[in-house]
């Protein structure tokens, strides 16, 4: 019988007959699978595992806190946070081409991991350890994926997940417990593992994150008016139980201005667009129709609470032609 029990059980039998005593370093997202990864290396291989949590400063509203919360304090998994936020928006300053950013984010994501990893195994070899592997949260839909030959964004997306030449460099092996199954069996086995069920159904986050939803040049001023228009937004789909209605749903910032009136005064500021989708691939989707009403709460809400925002647009474009993501 092939359930998320017996998976579990198995994968945690192969990871210990794996790894044995060694150690294992993971590169935590706070996406449900590297989630998942975590969970169950956690429960096989207890403190023999150390996971890096990344802070891009292109998260979404108190996302570091969150996985920090979750993993560090509540379940007590060994979680290093990087705190990376003034070397991406460094990089970032002056670039406003959507690849070009692309690039920047996946190759400083890997430099950072990379830095912290040689780090960490210097500090493991003065205690007589060091790490012998990179686990990584490859599901099966991705093995496949990298077998054919994908161009384009599909390969991007790829290279921003696997960690570069880590492997080589640091001699490492890879641990893939995800590597045959599924994203509805990791989902499933999410759950059997005690994570929450918000978690294990949030929608997808891109690796490159805030970046590709600020359009143009990244500002750490725009990113801090996106996160809470975007968190408004997800908190009354949520309320208002159109969070599962729809696939995926977030903010754009639009570094324009426009004018509006507030109070007596004129207000001349930023614009955020609004974007949800229902799907069932993400190679085609449709804009999802939302209520009038809960747009208007929506507008309200955002242009009444953040401040630099004036004017809030529905996004009403399917794909194709219109990409899920605005860059
Ligand atoms: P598009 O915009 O191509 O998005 O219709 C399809 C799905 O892919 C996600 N996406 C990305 N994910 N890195 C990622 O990890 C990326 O660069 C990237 N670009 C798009 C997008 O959020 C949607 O779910």
């Amino acid at each position: 019988l092939w359930n998320s029990l017996n998976i579990i059980e198995d994968s945690i039998k192969n990871i210990r007959e794996q790894v044995g005593q060694d150690e294992v370093l993971l590169a935590l997202s706070g996406g449900v699978d590297s989630s998942v990864v975590a969970m169950l290396l956690h429960r096989a291989i207890g403190q023999q595992l150390t996971c890096v949590f990344v802070d891009n400063g292109l998260l979404r509203l108190h996302e570091g806190e969150q996985v920090m919360a979750m993993f560090a304090q509540h379940l007590g998994i060994k979680v290093i946070r990087v705190d990376a936020e003034q070397r991406f928006l460094g990089v970032l300053q002056g670039v406003s081409d959507p690849e070009q950013k692309r690039k920047i984010i996946g190759n400083l994501f890997i430099q950072v991991f990379e830095e912290e990893a040689k780090r960490l195994d210097t500090e493991g070899h003065q205690r007589g350890a060091g790490f012998r592997w990179l686990a990584q949260g490859t599901i099966y839909p991705d093995v496949i994926e990298s077998a054919g030959s994908k161009t384009g964004k599909a390969h991007v997306i790829k290279s921003h997940h696997n960690v570069g030449g880590l492997p080589e460099k640091m001699h490492l092996k890879l641990v893939e417990p995800l590597r045959e199954l599924f994203k509805d069996e990791v989902r499933k086995l999410g759950l059997e593992l005690g994570l929450p069920l918000e978690m294990v159904y949030r929608h997808p986050f891109p690796g490159p994150g805030l970046g590709v939803r600020i359009l143009g040049e990244v500002k750490k001023e725009y990113a801090d008016i996106l996160r809470l228009a975007d968190a408004i937004f997800i908190e009354e789909l949520r309320k208002q139980g159109w969070y599962d209605k729809t696939s995926q749903a977030f903010a754009v910032f639009l570094p324009v201005r426009s004018v509006g009136v507030m109070g007596d005064a004129r207000k001349y500021e930023y614009v955020v667009s609004l974007r949800a989708v229902e799907t069932i691939d993400f190679m085609t989707a449709r804009w999802a129709h939302l209520p009038y009403a809960l747009l208007e709460t929506l507008s309200n809400r955002i242009i009444n609470e953040v401040s630099g925002i004036s004017r809030v647009c529905y996004d009403v474009s399917s794909k194709p032609p219109a990409t899920i993501e605005w860059e």
